[in-house]
């Protein structure tokens, strides 16, 4: 679990303000989801048979002998809140919800076992142009940061229950052939989840699959028919993207149209943000029949891509700096006057003391554009030094009530 010092966290703040913002924009609404969960409900949903399931869990007792798993993601979450509160059935909603999850992973650069996501949960839509907006919305995302550059869209469709279940027969079939030069993990697989060894990253078992049959062969006339709408939609937006059939993602509830957005900048983890339809859903935890599809982005991988770039979020504008009882008193003070007239202006008081030279040294590190410097005689008087720290000039003294205009004059402020 990393710690996220404060540029790191300046950059998670901006990446969630663009997000915040786009999402508004679409009409999506936040929710808040608890962090702890039935360990029950993440093994119903997110499948048995999936990694996350089987060994990378947060599970523990609580003193009530309940078992509760930390969540690893924010689909079962939002279904069952969904579902409790009556917002499912015949409905439609668009959800998005962000913050910590966790897994137990073996964490290296951008996979680690706390990380932050932001995710949408859309319900009551069965067409392929809810998919579409949602790969509009997180394109727009991208453009914003600044990083649309770097990724590409791959998608694929899995298709219903049945056609994944024809199609996991036949390549299981066709695995067990070569089952002597399977790796371990894969062969762990042919039984459970054959379909997540589509997506191993051995390149002797990718070449053994080179040959193996394709979901799309296998698609029912409905899926197909939802898909061929979806690339119709995107080709209008002339928004591009890859059909990659080896996309299966590794959570078990989806069902037609799955995608992700993937970067060659981060090395192995490069998938930074994926999602798809989970039609199924609502009415597997016992809710009635409702269509449902969404998707999550990972900051932490975001903000990798970000940072070499990132210019700094708010800059100091204004040091208050202050020699004597009286000066260090005032200074707190005509800074609270400062917030009072103007709150978007940063200021930063001097505390602990220190001589007027040290205090301006700091000033400068601050990044501030303007010192304000009171002395005993400042005091006295009703006034302020100011001095620009940017620009060679004379210090001025002004009077203290006429602060807050001349700052407004003084600071350009976006
Ligand atoms: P996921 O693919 O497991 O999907 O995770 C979504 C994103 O979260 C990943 O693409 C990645 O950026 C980030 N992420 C996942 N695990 C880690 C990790 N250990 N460290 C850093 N980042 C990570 C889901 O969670 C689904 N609930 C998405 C969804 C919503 N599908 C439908 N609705």
């Amino acid at each position: 679990m990393q710690d996220l010092l404060p540029r790191q966290k300046e950059v998670f703040r901006f990446i969630e303000d663009k997000a915040r913002a786009v999402l508004y924009s679409y009409g999506y609404q936040e929710i808040g989801l608890p962090v702890i969960e039935s360990t029950h409900l993440f093994s119903r949903v997110v499948g048995e048979n999936t990694d996350i399931v089987e060994k990378e869990m947060y599970s523990f007792d609580d003193r009530n002998g309940e078992s509760l798993t930390l969540r690893p993601e924010g689909t079962a979450g939002t279904v069952r809140l969904a579902e409790e509160n009556g917002l499912t059935f015949n409905q439609i909603q668009r959800f998005w919800y962000a913050g910590p999850f966790f897994r137990y992973e073996r964490p290296q650069k951008g996979r680690y076992r706390q990380f932050e996501q932001i995710g949408v949960e859309c319900f009551g839509m069965p067409g392929p142009d809810i998919d579409v907006e949602l790969m509009f919305m997180t394109s727009r995302l991208w453009q914003e940061l600044g990083i649309s550059g770097d990724l590409r869209l791959e998608l694929n469709s899995l298709g219903t229950a049945e056609s994944r279940a024809r199609y996991r027969t036949a390549l299981r079939d066709y695995l067990s052939a070569v089952k002597g030069e399977l790796d371990e993990d894969s062969l762990r697989r042919l039984d459970s989840n054959p379909l997540r060894i589509l997506d191993s990253k051995v390149e002797k078992t990718q070449d053994l699959l080179k040959g193996a049959p394709l979901l799309g062969e296998f698609l029912d006339p409905d899926s197909t028919e939802h898909f061929e709408q979806l690339c119709r939609l995107m080709d209008k937006r002339q928004l591009p993207y890859v059909v990659n059939p080896r996309i299966v993602r590794g959570l078990d509830y989806y069902n037609k149209t799955v995608f992700e957005w993937i970067t060659d900048s981060l090395g192995a983890q490069g998938t930074v943000c994926g999602g798809g339809r989970y039609d199924g859903l609502v009415e597997q935890i016992g809710g009635k029949s409702t269509p449902g599809v969404g998707f999550a982005m990972g900051l932490d991988r975001l903000a990798l891509m970000l940072e070499p770039n990132f210019g700094g979020g708010r800059q100091t504008d204004v040091y208050v700096a202050a020699v004597g009882d009286n000066a260090r008193e005032r200074a707190l003070l005509l800074a609270e006057d400062i917030r009072d007239l103007s709150p978007s202006i940063t200021v930063l008081v001097n505390c602990g003391g220190g001589k007027f030279k040290s205090q301006l040294k700091k000033a400068d590190a601050s990044g501030a554009s303007l010192a304000l410097i009171l002395g005993e005689d400042e005091v006295a008087n009703g006034q302020v030094t100011v001095k620009h720290l940017r620009e060679s000039g004379e210090q001025k003294l002004i009077s203290s009530d006429g602060i807050g205009k001349y700052l407004t004059e003084n600071l350009q402020k976006e």
